[in-house]
């Protein structure tokens, strides 16, 4: 349940020598914040730091810092802590105001820290794609792993099974560890255990605290989780249709059979040399495939191919004149000259038919979108608008 917005809560922090409203201001200075250098642990959502008082009041040779999001809450963390010390002085507890999810930016190596609690953090359960807010995801576990010293620990308690079962799962992904596990901490003798807010209220609900501590240890490499799935990057192409006497000058990719076009017939072309033009590309590989030199040729349209994850955009020309002799001998196919009125006949890609319809009708430049499915075309836009594929597949 959300807490009510406490209205003096901010001007008391802000009047407290020991809280820290800008925390980031702070990283890699944290240990110069306490008056005695001794070893420093964190507590990120400390909430209203029952456990925190607690503990800091107990172990007085460690120096901590609390962490929340809430203002609100710190400021019911400071009541308690300050009623604990009474009228000592609260010289080894740093209230710092911190969104976890960026926690990066208020710690860093150079802090030392020596370990982390995470007590009953938000297990964030009810959707997938919201796991990566726990306090606990690899995505936080790599931020940790940055400002804690090795051999630094991870103390972290939970009313919550599958956060917990997921968490042993992450700090194994994430090099940390396992020293200590129980799934109840309660029955299993463990001391000291401080009781945070949460916890006394679910053990009032008899629901067991899950409790673990693990270390940092070497990582080889970035878990799974957090590496993207790596897309190929969009293929760059031209394809050129050169017309003579009613026949386009077609290669039959007859040469070898792991060819991806392999048995097709199709216009000259190939993919884009670092740095080229469409225009510098599709004259370089019309000389290469077919030794002739285009003097009068024409950008026609763009053609984008979507396949899954595969994506081609291939610059399309028409090409009217050329000087030099054919070389017949290109080693991806049979170079001729073919019909027009046969192209029906010859084995082609089905959107290749789409565009020859579009070049022979004289449409002016066009962009045309071709989604290819394994069964063919499964969808077609032409400058931007549905184009019926009909037989396309
Ligand atoms: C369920 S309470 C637990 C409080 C306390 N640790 C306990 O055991 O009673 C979770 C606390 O984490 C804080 N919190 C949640 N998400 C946070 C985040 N991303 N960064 C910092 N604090 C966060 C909340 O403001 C809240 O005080």
């Amino acid at each position: 349940m959300r807490m009510r917005k406490k209205k003096w809560a901010r001007p008391e922090l802000e009047a407290c020598p020991w809280a820290v409203l800008d925390s980031d201001a702070c990283r890699g200075r944290w240990r110069a914040l306490f008056p005695k250098d001794q070893p420093l642990h964190v507590e990120l959502g400390c909430g209203k730091g029952v456990s925190t008082a607690e503990m800091a009041w107990s172990e007085r040779n460690v120096n901590f810092v609390a962490v929340d999001i809430s203002t609100d809450v710190l400021g019911v963390a400071r009541r308690g802590i300050a009623a604990r010390y009474g009228s000592e002085p609260v010289d080894n507890i740093r209230l710092a105001v911190k969104e976890c999810s960026f926690i990066s930016q208020a710690f860093s190596a150079e802090d030392r820290v020596e370990r982390i609690y995470i007590n009953f953090c938000n297990p964030w359960n009810q959707r997938d794609r919201q796991k990566k807010r726990r306090l606990t995801h690899p995505r936080q576990l790599m931020q940790y792993r940055d400002f804690l010293v090795d051999g630094g620990e991870i103390w972290f308690k939970t009313d919550d099974d599958s956060l917990f079962d997921d968490t042993v799962g992450y700090l194994q992904a994430c090099g940390f560890r396992p020293r200590f596990l129980t799934r109840d901490l309660h029955a299993s003798g463990f001391s000291p255990n401080y009781v945070s807010e949460h916890e006394a209220m679910f053990t009032a609900q008899g629901v067991k605290t899950k409790f673990l501590i693990a270390a940092k240890g070497p990582l080889a490499e970035k878990p799974d989780v957090l590496m993207r799935k790596k897309r190929p990057a969009p293929e760059m192409t031209t394809l050129c249709y050169i017309e003579q006497d009613g026949k386009y000058l077609l290669i039959h990719r007859n040469r070898r059979e792991n060819d991806g076009n392999y048995g097709k017939w199709l216009g000259i072309g190939g993919h884009f040399e670092r740095g080229e033009s469409p225009e510098e590309c599709v004259l370089r590989e019309v000389r290469e495939e077919t030794g002739l030199a285009l003097t009068e040729y024409a950008s026609r349209g763009v053609v984008t191919f979507v396949m899954g994850d595969w994506v081609e955009y291939m610059y399309l020309f028409t090409a009217s004149a050329f000087e030099g002799d054919l070389r017949p001998d290109c080693d991806e196919g049979d170079v001729q000259w073919v019909d027009k009125a046969r192209l029906p006949e010859l084995p082609m890609w089905p959107g290749d038919r789409i565009f020859l319809r579009l070049l022979d009708e004289g449409r002016p430049f066009f962009s045309l979108k071709l989604i290819y499915d394994d069964r063919g075309v499964a969808g077609a836009v032409l400058d931007g608008k549905p184009l019926d594929v009909g037989g396309g597949r």
